[in-house]
């Protein structure tokens, strides 16, 4: 019979697994463990857990009442400190481990990771609220665009009548202009409700960006924004819709120069994607790489409280903003079968990757 390499077996697991002795020295430490903690086997073997994780921590918690009552102990979410600090989503399962005598010996903890799940989770809900709002602000927009006209009609009337008396005229104009804005958010509100018709075709991705940067220009120099592009020359073309996809770009590169009122750096990256989430999709023809897009900024980052809702409409911080930007953005390379990630760092920046499909 053939024997079974447990250490290669461990080695191969994609969750991390964690094994303690009756003293809590960690005797077990796979490379899952490895690669959720950013901490080596040769590292941590030897030291006691408790000096590896927070005493109070639920690993340290469930595997000592494991090693204590001999039972295993499970929790379905739970937070551990991942590679770089930050608190990781993982469930715990632990079991005992008896010796010869049938003692407990020792204890093992299996951690799976979870936030892949959660990112796929928040996806989901992203979309759903967003078609929602979007049936919502259709049904409204168009309630509201007739009488709107009628009243952008009775004021241009108004201002025939009072002729040129420069007093009345500034209120005229302020009506007017009011008018408009409303209109203008409103048409935003039926882009982002109405399905869109992408006209799919294979598209120079870096031309999009020459387009998108050439039209912020001016924007971007009058606050001392520069424009850093690193695109990789050797990507196909992507497989979008034109106007789709240039919406998408000047959102962002819009908000990443609004990030940064003192001026800064504002890098425009291409490459193919290597994340495991969305490295390739199908599009009903077989699976086909994506590329990844990013905007980064140095501007202020994104306010903690704001995270988690960056996406959904009318979230915005700015004094004259929508808050439809990003909702659109996301719409978009949704329906592109793409998909847009936002990583921020307080007070050091932000980066937003889009992911589309090539055009094979
Ligand atoms: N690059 C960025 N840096 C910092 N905050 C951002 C950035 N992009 C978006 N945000 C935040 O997300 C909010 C929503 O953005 P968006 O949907 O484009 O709407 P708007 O730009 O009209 O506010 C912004 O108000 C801002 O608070
Ligand atoms: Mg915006």
């Amino acid at each position: 019979m053939a024997r079974l390499d447990y250490e290669s077996f461990l080695g191969g697991l994609p969750d991390a697994v964690v094994g303690v002795d009756e003293a809590f020295r960690i005797i077990l430490w796979n490379s899952a463990a490895e690669a959720l903690t950013g901490k080596s086997a040769p590292r941590v073997q030897g030291r006691t857990l408790k000096e590896v994780f927070a005493p109070d921590s639920s690993l340290a918690r469930h595997l000592s009442e494991t090693l204590r009552s001999g039972e295993s102990r499970s929790e379905a979410e739970a937070m551990i400190e991942g590679a770089d600090g930050r608190p990781i989503p993982v469930s715990i399962v632990t079991a005992p481990m008896a010796g010869g005598s049938g003692n407990v010996e020792a204890a093992v903890a299996v951690l799976r990771d979870l936030s892949r799940i959660r990112q796929l989770e928040e996806e989901v809900r992203r979309g759903e609220t967003l078609a929602t709002a979007g049936r919502m602000a259709v049904g409204l927009a168009h309630e509201i665009r007739n009488p709107l006209s009628a009243i952008r009609g009775a004021v241009q009337l108004l201002r025939k009548e009072l002729g040129d008396e420069a007093r009345w005229g500034e209120y005229t104009d302020v009506l007017i202009k009011e008018v408009d804005r409303v209109n203008r958010i409103i048409e935003s509100l039926l882009d982002l409700g109405r399905p869109v018709q992408l006209r799919l075709g294979p598209l120079n991705l870096h031309q999009l960006l020459e387009r998108v940067a050439l039209l912020s220009e001016e924007m971007a120099a009058s606050r001392s924004v520069r424009i850093v592009r690193r695109y990789d020359p050797s990507l196909p073309p992507i497989l979008a819709d034109e106007d789709g996809i240039l919406q998408v770009f000047h959102n962002l590169v819009r908000n990443a120069i609004e990030a940064m009122p003192r001026g800064g750096r504002l890098t425009l990256t291409t490459r193919l994607s290597m994340n495991p989430l969305f490295a390739k999709v199908d599009l009903g023809t077989g699976a086909r790489h994506l590329v990844e897009v990013q905007v980064a900024d140095e501007g202020e980052g994104i306010p903690e409280a704001l995270r988690g809702n960056i996406f959904d409409p009318f979230v915005t911080t700015k004094e004259h903003g929508l808050g439809l930007g990003l909702a659109l953005c996301h719409r978009i390379l949704e329906e592109h079968k793409g998909a847009i990630q936002v990583e921020s760092v307080p007070g050091k920046g932000t980066t937003v990757t889009c992911f589309l499909p090539i055009a094979k």
